[in-house]
């Protein structure tokens, strides 16, 4: 029998997005059958006061999808169990290695980084990391490729790599493997892919929450380590990659290692010119008036809340192709994007004078609030007017468009598919060590030249896309940021 193991089975995470993700698996009958499921914790509770915990974080998520059912409840509660444990001694963790028997045990660490090196040592004292057994890391792990190592050294004394599971949610979306199946399911795009025929590639991450009573953790690490390091530097990976020989776990990122490898390093003297930090003062975000950062920190902080960047990669495919990357809390929207823009067409013919008329292609692949791809092109406007009239016509790629009359999928969360594959043993939408290094190294360099070249947060207020400087960051170029939205 197969046991997953939620160590911080009654913190936020695991009931915010671990659990709610188990109740749909059950719920659309993939979870395997003999699968036993043990929340661990400090706290003395018994298994039903948790279940009754559970079954509140759950039964809201579930309704609002229209997807409670008694009977997957009570299948998923039929195979729940709660265990007190001390996560980081062996001897408190050996009922819980009498509880989940001989079969493999996947232990999801969804508790403060600063406990793993202690924790994956405990558990291999207790008999909890043999070969068929498994390790799922949350982010972050360290706050900088030192730290990283650090923990990840204790990591790898405990488990071989194949057995590492490291999370980044955002590889866990819809919309993001959907990038893998247009870029490699299609031989249109692919031709075009390359410097030839993109002028440039953005990504956003905009989010509308201020970081609030999360600021223990965030002022530690600010936007560059909490977004950049991993959820943006990922969809950039998939967005740049070759295409790998197959969809093998090590096939897939050691593609995406190479597109981190060939990432210029940014100087200390170049920090000032292709990086732009900021900081959200009070503002309004969607109607309603808001503090600053520094308000809710309750004091002066240089941590940045906005990072926007531009990124070369120096390789063929896409030598002089910038990526155009920010994200930050407290914008006007909760929006992400990757927007492919291509270049115009070499000659218009269509040239009347109006020159604005012919807007150059843009892919735009919408992660948040919508699950979306979609490709803009020119079209004739229709009518007998004398000289043709273009217009741009948005051509939507996602399902919506192929089956009107079908149900919309249900919006997943993403850690439904991660789940599934970790407990599948299947790696290929997780983070490997060296790249997880790679990434680090790269963002290190960025922290270094700001702390060098002193490059300070600007301040924005609340519920505007950064502070001016992240304009000009596209502007110096001639381009600017999407505003369209597809
Ligand atoms: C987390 C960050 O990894 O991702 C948070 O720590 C951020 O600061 C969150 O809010 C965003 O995730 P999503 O899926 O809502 O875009």
């Amino acid at each position: 029998m197969a046991a997953l193991v939620l160590f911080g089975g009654g913190g936020d995470l695991a009931m915010r997005m671990l659990l709610p993700s188990l109740y749909f698996l059950e719920h659309d009958g993939l979870l395997p059958d003999d699968l036993k499921i043990i929340g661990a914790a400090r706290s003395d509770e018994s298994r039903d006061e948790y279940l009754a915990k559970v079954r509140a974080a759950v039964e809201g998520k579930a309704e609002a999808d229209d997807a409670w059912s008694d009977a997957a409840w009570g299948r998923l509660a039929g195979r729940l169990d709660y265990l007190a444990v001390d996560a980081t001694d062996p001897e408190s963790l050996k009922p819980l290695k009498d509880r989940v028997g001989d079969g493999p045990t996947t232990s999801f660490l969804a508790v403060s980084p600063s406990l793993y090196g202690r924790i994956v040592t405990a558990l291999k004292a207790a008999g909890l990391a043999g070969e068929h057994d498994r390790v799922v890391l949350e982010k972050p792990v360290g706050r900088d490729l030192e730290t990283f190592r650090e923990i990840d050294d204790a990591v790898a004394h405990a488990f071989s790599e194949n057995q590492v599971f490291r999370i980044d949610h955002y590889l866990g979306k819809e919309t993001v493997q959907n990038l893998i199946a247009l870029r490699f399911g299609n031989t249109v795009f692919e031709p075009l892919w390359n410097n030839l025929s993109i002028d440039h590639v953005q990504i956003t991450v905009g989010e509308t929450v201020g970081v609030g009573d999360r600021w223990p953790y965030y002022d530690e690490y600010g936007a560059l380590r909490d977004m950049l390091q991993n959820h943006m530097l990922q969809l950039l990976c998939l967005v740049a990659m070759e295409p790998p020989a197959d969809l093998d776990p090590d096939s897939v990122r050691n593609e995406k290692v190479k597109v981190l490898r060939s990432l210029r390093p940014i100087t200390p003297d170049e920090a000032e010119r292709v990086t732009v930090r900021g900081q959200y003062v009070g503002g309004v975000v969607e109607g309603e008036p808001v503090s600053g950062y520094d308000e809710e920190r309750g004091q002066d902080s240089d941590t940045e809340t906005f990072v926007a960047i531009r990124a070369d990669i120096d390789n063929w495919r896409w030598a002089g192709v910038p990526f155009f990357m920010r994200t930050g809390k407290r914008l006007p929207e909760k929006r992400t994007e990757i927007v492919i823009q291509f270049k115009p067409v070499p000659h218009s013919i269509f040239d009347h004078g109006d020159r604005g008329a012919l807007a150059a292609n843009r892919m735009v692949i919408e992660l948040q609030p919508e699950e979306d791809i979609s490709l803009s092109v020119m079209n004739k406007r229709p009518g007998l007017e004398q000289r043709m009239q273009l217009q741009p016509i948005r051509m939507s790629l996602s399902w919506g468009q192929n089956d009107r009359d079908a149900r919309p999928p249900r919006r997943r969360i993403a850690y439904e598919r991660l789940l599934l594959d970790a407990l599948a043993g299947d790696s290929t939408l997780f983070v490997r060590r060296d790249e997880a290094e790679q990434a680090w190294k790269w963002v290190d360099e960025v922290s270094d030249a700001w702390s060098e070249g002193k490059v300070r947060p600007q301040t924005y207020a609340a519920g505007t896309w950064g502070p001016e400087a992240a304009t000009a960051l596209l502007a110096s170029t001639g381009r600017e940021w999407n505003t369209g939205h597809g």
